[in-house]
Formats: structure tokens, C-alpha cells, sequence
């Protein structure tokens, strides 16, 4: 039988072999959060995702990391869904760092009908949710420090945004929308995510986007194979990502 212990050391072995191999010749034009490409980085000049990426920073969401690709994907998911009708809902939200950057991105005048969710235990992850698999995978209870009042204060000027503080699936009936085209889910934790997806997705509309922060990642790779089952189980495919994102479309 293999245990997540196998799985865990497969993946270290799989990581350091590669590693002695040159990936991607130079020179590079992105080397960042776990990508590196030869490829263009010209959404990096664009002044409009310069500001959103800033907000987005600002917050202290992603410590001192940067995350340019990974934000870029977020706010282009958020200008496709700021075209369809629906709510815009994130699960696992810490400092607001990706929501802010989306609204700075899309512009408060999109969400003038529309409202954005933001549900987060606030204070990291709850030590029930961890399966064994996320726990060989290196998840603890906690991990993010407590973040309430910041993202009440960040969000203060957007009366379009419900902070929703508690542990997700808990939370999910105060999401009373009946239309929703963005949802995106970033707990690093299993049980959580796929209650979540399962939550929304029959209120997703037609083209509506599912932004999987955890999907790709090597340490997530729990979370990759439930999101796996739950698409299977609906007819679609999640698209990796070479951020470590996923995204999901729903038909
Ligand atoms: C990686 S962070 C989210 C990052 C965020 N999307 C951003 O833009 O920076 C993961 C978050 O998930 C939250 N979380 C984990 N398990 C949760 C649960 N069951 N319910 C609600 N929030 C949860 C943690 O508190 C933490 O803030």
C-alpha cells in the first residue's frame, strides 16, 4: 500500500532529480514563485496590472514573496467574469492580497451590481480539516497569523465586499447568491476546498471561472488529485498551470 509518507519522498526524489537538470535555458525573462520561462513578460509593463499588483502587495498577503504570474491569472480570471452576470466569491483569503488586486484589476464600477465574498477563518488553517495526506504534505494547524481587522480595514473602502469571518464549509450558507462567476479557492487544505467547489458549483454560471491557487503546486498534490475526481465527476478538466494554478470552466 502505498501512504502519503511514499508519495511525500517520491515527489522530494522526483524534485532533486530535476533539479540537477538545466530546465530552461537563458536568457530568461521570468524566473519567480516557481516558474521560469524564456517567454514574454510584457503584462508586467501593463500600468494596469502594475496598480493592481500593488494593491495586491500592499495588503502583506504574500509575506515577502512576489507572485507576479500568479496575480496576473487572478485578475485576468476576474475581468472574464466581471463580463458575465454573478457574485464573485474567494475561499481562503488571508490578507486580501489576490481580492484586492482583482478589484484594482477590474475596477470597483464592475462590482456597482454585483458583491465579492470573502471567507476566511482569518487566523489559518483548523487542525480537524487536515487529513493525513495534507499533514505528510507539511500542513499544520494555524500557519497564518490573525488578519481580521486588516482586511476589514483594506476592504473598507469597497461596501461591495462581505468579509465573512469562520471556518469554511461553516460559512458557506452566508454566501446567499443564486449566480456566481468567480469563485476562487485557496485554503491549502482539502476537506475545505472540495465542500467549497461542491457548494458553488451548481450556482456557477455558464463561463463562470474556478481559480485553484493549491492545484499545480508539488506540495499540493493532494488537492490536485481530489480536484481531479470532483472535475471527472462533472465532464470537465481543470487546466494546469505552470504557476501551480488550476483553472476550471463551468459549462
Ligand atoms: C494561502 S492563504 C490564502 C491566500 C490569499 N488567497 C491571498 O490572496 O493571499 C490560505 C488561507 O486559507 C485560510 N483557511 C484555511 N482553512 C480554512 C477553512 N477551513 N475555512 C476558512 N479559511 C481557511 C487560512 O486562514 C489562510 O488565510
Amino acid at each position: 500500500m502505498i501512504t502519503p509518507l511514499d508519495v511525500l519522498r517520491r515527489l522530494r526524489h522526483g524534485a532533486r532529480r530535476l533539479s540537477r537538470k538545466r530546465l530552461v535555458d537563458g536568457p530568461l525573462t521570468f524566473a519567480e514563485d516557481g516558474l521560469a520561462t524564456q517567454h514574454s513578460t510584457a503584462f508586467l509593463e501593463d500600468p494596469r496590472f502594475v496598480r493592481a499588483y500593488a494593491a495586491g502587495k500592499a495588503t502583506g498577503s504574500w509575506g515577502g514573496a512576489d507572485i507576479h504570474w500568479r496575480a496576473q491569472v487572478a485578475c485576468w480570471a476576474g475581468a472574464h467574469a466581471a463580463r458575465l452576470e454573478g457574485d464573485f466569491v474567494e475561499c481562503g483569503v488571508n490578507r486580501g492580497g489576490l481580492a484586492r488586486a482583482i478589484i484594482e484589476f477590474v475596477g470597483a464600477e464592475a462590482f456597482r451590481s454585483r458583491r465579492f465574498y470573502l471567507l476566511d477563518t482569518f487566523h489559518g488553517l483548523v487542525e480537524a480539516q487536515i487529513s493525513d495526506e495534507d499533514r505528510a504534505m507539511g500542513r499544520r494547524e494555524g500557519g497564518y497569523e490573525e488578519c481580521y481587522d486588516a482586511v476589514v480595514d483594506t476592504f473598507r473602502p469597497f461596501p461591495f465586499v462581505e468579509v465573512v469571518r469562520g471556518t469554511v464549509p461553516d460559512t458557506l450558507p452566508r454566501v446567499t447568491s443564486e449566480r456566481i462567476s468567480f469563485l476562487s479557492i485557496d485554503m491549502n487544505c482539502v476537506p475545505p476546498e472540495i465542500a467549497a467547489a461542491e457548494a458553488f458549483w451548481p450556482r456557477l454560471v455558464r463561463g463562470a471561472v474556478v481559480l485553484l491557487d493549491d492545484y499545480n503546486f508539488v506540495e499540493h498534490q493532494p488537492q490536485r488529485v481530489a480536484f481531479d475526481a470532483f472535475a471527472r465527476a462533472r465532464d470537465v478538466v481543470v487546466l494546469p498551470m505552470p504557476t501551480g494554478q488550476g483553472i476550471l470552466l463551468k459549462p
